[in-house]
């Protein structure tokens, strides 16, 4: 964890130059209340329209919301969506002037027609020629001058006729001589045009197509990584699995990352802002894993926006910094699957502890920081009402578990909680494999029924002492006493 945060810092600043294809993404926000007499389609009442840079615009937009510096090299037309993209590239702080202008090709332009959250049609108007020699010669100028000052390099495919063998392998012979990283997010079904990137972004399906492999397990998908590895001569692989997170392909192993449990409002965008913070991490030096965990970060962030959106500097620390708004903290059994696996991956300390938590006293809050101290992540089984109620009798709980968990959620070294059935916390055990699983109270280390489940799975137990008459038994009966 502490790995990952510290990559944040280094990125302000950093100089990426992007080279793509770029478009405007126009968002309709409407509503929809009437079907057409016309045919039986909605009628979208417009309620405003805004424009944001689509393509690697997007891309460029999530460097410059990430506090560095974009070098914008690409295509657009004369036009009026020409001049609705510069301003919207100008308004996120993103430089137009390496530009090119091509009076010949309308500028790209994706229209969405978005109800409520929900996208109804794209309306897509492009030219997807590939660039004149004129236009080419103009973009080998501006490339060669630029090239040189960045610390990376980022080409953004999405097939619509800039990013050709030709460019590709411009882009990479002029970043080779300057010795600077070369990122791309490809497409289509010839990755040979990409050969001697450093990394590749391919979405699943992308990297089946390029591959001409299904992927239809783990070890397909990793088959498959190490074919566009070849093809392409890159040294990272990053397959981005959509709700599944991503795999990373490297020449020694193979690294599973989980996705953020998130809300998901909208997906699109996602692969830019993947591409965006893994470069700019390797930019600073970070290794190929810590960058694709903190990309995975930002991804999370930016699919809890609707429409096209980048991630902040500051969401992006938040989204890490494990201060999760209380009710975030609170997760189910399966979402605590990919929680465990992240924090595997950020070589996290986990410790566990388990119990009914009702009426918190100061022996809980006390044993809990205690707790927190033996590591990095602090994760609590709740016992639920009806299994706190098997354990302690029909009276109990005297606190239902939903406010039970929030109280235990708020205290600041509680990380997660996650409430079970079950009277004991065996199979979440199994699930979190604790390096410490503490217990606190007066228990007998080698009478807790869990001790050897716990170091079967690799973990210790530890006993935290309680505060001598800190009870929650105690605390009923005085005020049951009225003394
Ligand atoms: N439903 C989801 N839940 C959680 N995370 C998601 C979800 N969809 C995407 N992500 C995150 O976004 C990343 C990129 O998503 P995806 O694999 O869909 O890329 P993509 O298809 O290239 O996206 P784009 O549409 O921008 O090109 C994923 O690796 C993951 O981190
Ligand atoms: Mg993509």
């Amino acid at each position: 964890m502490e790995n990952i945060k510290k990559i944040i810092p280094k990125i302000v600043g950093k100089k990426i130059l992007v080279f793509g294809d770029l478009m405007l993404d126009e968002h309709i926000w409407s509503r929809v209340s009437r079907i057409s007499p016309e045919a039986p389609v909605p009628i979208a009442d417009v309620a405003r329209i805004s424009h944001v840079p689509g393509g690697c615009g997007n891309v460029a937009a999530n460097i410059a919301s990430l506090k560095a510096k974009a070098y914008l090299v690409s295509v657009i037309g004369k036009d009026s969506s020409g001049q609705k993209l510069r301003k919207a590239l100008s308004d996120k702080g993103i430089s137009t002037r390496h530009l090119v202008i091509d009076p010949k090709r309308p500028t790209i332009l994706k229209s969405r027609i978005i109800a409520g959250s929900q996208h109804m049609v794209r309306v897509d108007r492009e030219d997807r020629t590939v660039l004149s020699p004129k236009l080419l010669a103009t973009i080998t100028k501006r490339l060669n001058k630029l090239i040189p000052k960045m610390d990376a390099i980022i080409i953004s495919d999405y097939a619509k006729g800039s990013v050709t063998a030709k460019t590709t392998q411009l882009i990479i012979s002029l970043a080779k001589k300057h010795k600077k990283p070369v990122s791309i997010d490809p497409k289509g079904v010839d990755f040979s045009k990409y050969r001697g990137a450093t990394v590749i972004t391919p979405n699943l399906r992308e990297a089946s197509i390029a591959a001409r492999r299904l992927i239809i397990s783990e070890k397909s998908l990793i088959k498959a990584g190490q074919v566009l590895a070849k093809l392409t001569g890159s040294k990272n692989v990053l397959i981005t699995r959509g709700r599944d997170g991503m795999s990373l392909i490297c020449p020694d192993e193979v690294i599973y990352i989980p996705a953020v449990p998130r809300e998901v409002f909208d997906i699109t965008g996602a692969g830019d802002t993947v591409i965006a913070t893994l470069t700019l991490a390797l930019a600073t030096g970070a290794t190929a894993k810590n960058a694709a965990i903190l990309a995975n970060y930002a991804a999370s962030v930016v699919i809890g926006k609707i429409g096209t959106a980048p991630c902040l500097f500051e969401e992006l620390e938040e989204a890490i910094s494990g201060h999760e708004p209380i009710a975030k903290k609170i997760k189910l059994r399966k979402e605590l699957h990919a929680i465990v696996q992240n924090l595997r991956n950020e070589n996290a300390k986990i410790i566990f502890t388990n119990g009914c938590f009702d009426i918190l006293h100061l022996g809980h809050v006390r044993y809990l920081s205690k707790a927190k101290k033996l590591g990095d992540i602090l994760i609590i089984g709740l016992n639920s009402d009806a299994s706190v109620r098997k354990l302690k009798g029909k009276d109990r709980p005297y606190i239902y578990e939903l406010e039970r968990a929030e109280i235990l959620a708020s205290l600041e070294c509680v990380d997660y909680v996650c409430i079970f059935e079950e009277t004991r916390p065996d199979n979440l055990i199994k699930i979190v494999k604790p390096d410490f699983h503490v217990k606190g109270g007066d228990y007998k280390i080698n009478r807790l029924p869990e001790k050897k489940l716990v170091e079967s799975l690799g973990g210790k137990v530890i006993v935290i002492p309680p505060i001598k008459g800190r009870s929650t038994t105690n605390l009923v009966k005085r005020i049951l006493s009225g003394k």
